[in-house]
């Protein structure tokens, strides 16, 4: 990936960001795309958005021991811009064969861009949230989880209650399939 030069989005950006977390996790999140402060670092989720998904994992005994994060596209886009379509569709082969390189167990989608990129999904995330689903990964489906996108939370914090909801359902897996 850092040698790939067919994303335009790389030449804007400071750094890649390739992804955080324990790379032996069996808990896989994916957001969309970095912001500023995480160009600035290279790591995904640093900024306000990553404070509050740890202060939200942490609800539920996760931290970033305990759980692999990364973006559908590794680059930020200039002044945080929505990426395109085509930004997306030449990213997405990266962020999956990293998924079919980690092998999580569970999945979890922030946000309705990395819902579409992965699962195909049309519908927006408030109606994809909180329904377990699953993703074609290589040759195996991985159990994934739609959630709501800490940028959606901060921008709406009434919706808090519903990402609750789904952090209970994400903790609520994680015992059945008896991971720490
Ligand atoms: N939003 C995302 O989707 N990913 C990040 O890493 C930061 C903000």
């Amino acid at each position: 990936m850092m040698s790939f030069e067919g994303c335009n989005l790389r030449l804007s950006a400071r750094n890649m960001v390739f992804a955080d977390g324990n790379p032996a996790a069996r808990i896989m999140l994916v957001g969309e795309a970095p912001g500023r402060d995480e160009d600035e670092q290279g790591l995904p989720f640093v900024g306000r958005y990553g404070q509050l998904l740890d202060r939200m994992l942490a609800t539920i005994g996760l931290d970033r021991t305990k759980v692999y994060i990364s973006n559908v596209i590794a680059w930020r886009p200039p002044g945080n811009r929505t990426p395109t379509p085509q930004e997306t569709e030449i990213c997405k082969p990266f962020i999956e064969r990293h998924i079919e390189l980690v092998q999580p167990d569970v999945l979890v989608l922030l946000g309705s861009a990395s819902c579409k990129a992965l699962m195909g999904a049309s519908d927006g995330i408030v109606r994809l949230r909180g329904r377990w689903g699953s993703t074609a990964i290589g040759n195996r489906e991985v159990d994934t989880l739609p959630m709501l996108h800490p940028a959606y939370l901060l921008r709406q914090p009434g919706q808090k209650a519903l990402a609750w909801q789904d952090l209970l359902k994400l903790r609520l897996r994680l015992e059945e399939m008896s991971l720490p």
